[in-house]
């Protein structure tokens, strides 16, 4: 364990025993595995308000197992709180928990995470530092339900909202649902990026099996947490840690879950910066070759029908991996002390539950839920949530309609006046990881009000942007490299032709190299910020097929 520098480690063992002695401790108890509790519980990030009894039950856990727990607390981010997007912060939280990790007295640490951002974030810090650790999530939301129909946020908070802009639906109605749509404690319960990050921590190995999708209201999610506690001192005693779990195979293993989850689109982008952080090279196109390789099993919204409550009364993810085990690298390690394959052994899915977790011969869809797609418009690639798309908008061609930037995009999406037809392709520019800056969610570009109400539901939409893992539609993501660093996208004009071809995975300008060559000597980059984080972030952040990390770490 590291001491605090006075030139005089006798003195800094005497001064933190006098100093610790407040908390109740006594001197022995520095003696045993001490185990740090990476605390993210907050008012101003509602998925994580009700961690406190989660926490009490990981301490008893550490407690049991002889350790001694200590709870310290690193930035929480809520999806819906935070402006302009969590993306911007995700990388300086990740750098406040690796630097926590590293410099306190710790030996390992049990990593609470739930909204979206907060379990990458982690993991990407805990890789850096690379002291023993475990992941822990507060839990999906249980179901919510208005008028006999099971209601998901926030696929449901898109849903009735476009439906209420179309004019189908009452401000009276609209209000009744949005009483219902988070209807207990818990992250988002669709398979959207946290529950998505959760399982895909759970196929690396980072956590115990079962894990991601107890609901955050059952008794089981705190035998969850005794066990994770326990389970952290058992890493620490052995030595292992995230670099001895989370290996190539392990990131291989959570990309085949993610494509059989038919999980976020932003989950791309973490297990890239995760993967990085380690020295491993993943690449778009391992995704690609992994989701074609790889049948969507788990019927879940919004790609699907049910919610993470219904996946875990099916077994979860282990009875998931058990399915798909022929695909999968069951030797890796995990943080149970066992291999993957031991973890799964005995995991397997009522025929009650079959229509949520498909058997592996009969599928949902024979291939995984993303696919990268590359192209003259997008030469370092770009993705698309193909499950959750419009089967006939996969294959199209049709003339751009062009918003220099988000704020452009909601001035004029509504106007009468604009020049739009069902079969344009919406492009947003200036909303990637330095233009917005932070990418944020806004790629579900609104359909505009005039076409909704003539009953269009779905478009091309077209950016540099992420989009909400419990969003849906034909939304091409990610496109890198991005509009505001001079990538091609950065050049398209109203009228231009754009092919989207999601089975070829191709997306093509069709406009003149030389026209290009023109446009892009007239182009000049966007201002940045002048000063502050922000600054920073615009400066060293790496492209989404780079997974948007800060270039030095
Ligand atoms: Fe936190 Fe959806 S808002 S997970």
């Amino acid at each position: 364990m590291a001491h605090t520098s006075y030139g005089d480690e006798g003195f800094s063992r005497y001064l933190r025993s006098a100093f610790s002695r407040h908390l109740g401790h006594d001197p022995e108890d520095f003696d045993k595995p001490v185990i740090g509790i990476c605390n993210t519980s907050s008012e101003v990030n509602r998925c994580h308000s009700h961690l406190g009894p989660m926490i009490e039950a990981i301490k008893r856990g550490v407690t049991a197992a002889g350790g001694t727990a200590l709870e310290f607390p690193v930035i929480s981010l809520g999806e819906m709180f935070i402006s302009p997007t969590t993306m911007l912060y995700r990388n300086l939280a990740a750098m406040d928990a690796e630097e926590m990790i590293r410099a306190q007295p710790i030996d390992g640490v049990v990593l609470i995470g739930g909204c979206d951002k907060m379990t990458p974030a982690l993991l990407m810090g805990a890789a850096s530092a690379d002291k023993p650790a475990i992941m822990f999530t507060g839990g999906p939301m249980s179901n919510g339900e208005h008028k006999g129909q099971t209601l998901g946020a926030c696929t449901d908070c898109r849903f009735f909202w476009q439906e209420y802009k179309a004019g189908t639906i009452s401000d009276e109605e609209l209000s009744e649902i949005n009483a219902k749509l988070a209807p207990t404690a818990g992250h988002c319960m669709v398979m959207g990026s946290a529950s998505t990050m959760a399982a895909c921590s759970e196929a690396l190995g980072m956590m115990l099996p079962g894990g991601a999708a107890i609901p955050a209201v059952l008794n089981e999610r705190l035998s969850h947490a005794q066990q994770t506690g326990k389970a952290i001192v058992e890493l620490v005693r052995n030595g292992t840690k995230p670099s001895d779990i989370m290996t190539r195979g392990a990131f291989e293993n959570a990309i085949r879950v993610l494509m059989a989850i038919g999980g976020s689109t932003n989950a791309v982008i973490h297990l890239i910066a995760i993967a990085r952080r380690l020295g491993i090279d993943i690449k778009l196109d391992d995704f690609h070759a992994l989701s074609a390789t790889t049948p969507f099993l788990a019927n879940l919204r919004p790609a699907g029908k049910y919610q993470l409550q219904d996946f875990h009364y099916a077994g979860g993810v282990p009875a998931l991996m058990r399915e798909m085990s022929s695909l999968l690298h069951l030797e890796e390690r995990s943080v149970s002390g066992k291999t993957i394959g031991e973890n799964i052994a005995d995991a397997k899915t009522d025929d009650a539950y079959r229509d949520i977790i498909r058997p592996f011969g009969d599928p949902l869809y024979r291939d995984g839920g993303i696919t990268v797609l590359k192209g003259n418009l997008a030469p370092d690639g770009a993705i698309i949530k193909s499950k959750a798309a419009t089967e006939g908008l996969l294959r199209h061609r049709g003339k751009a309609v062009v918003f220099r930037s988000l704020e452009d995009m909601e001035t004029r999406i509504n106007d009468p006046q604009l020049e739009v037809t069902p079969d344009s392709v919406l492009v947003m520019q200036n909303a990637g990881p330095v233009g917005a800056p932070g990418m944020p969610e806004a790629g579900m570009i609104p359909i505009p009000r005039k076409l909704l109400q003539a009953g269009v539901r779905d478009m091309v939409r077209l950016s540099d942007a992420r989009m909400s893992g419990t969003a849906f539609g034909t939304v091409v993501l990610h496109v890198a490299p991005e509009a505001a660093v001079g990538g091609p996208l950065a050049l398209v004009r109203d009228g231009d032709e754009i092919e989207l071809d999601a089975y070829a995975g191709t997306l093509t300008l069709h406009v003149p190299e030389e026209e290009l060559q023109r446009r892009r000597a007239e182009w000049t980059p966007p201002k940045i910020a002048d000063r502050g984080y922000t600054r920073l972030y615009q400066k060293r952040v790496m492209q989404a097929d780079k997974g948007c990390d800060f270039d030095f770490l």
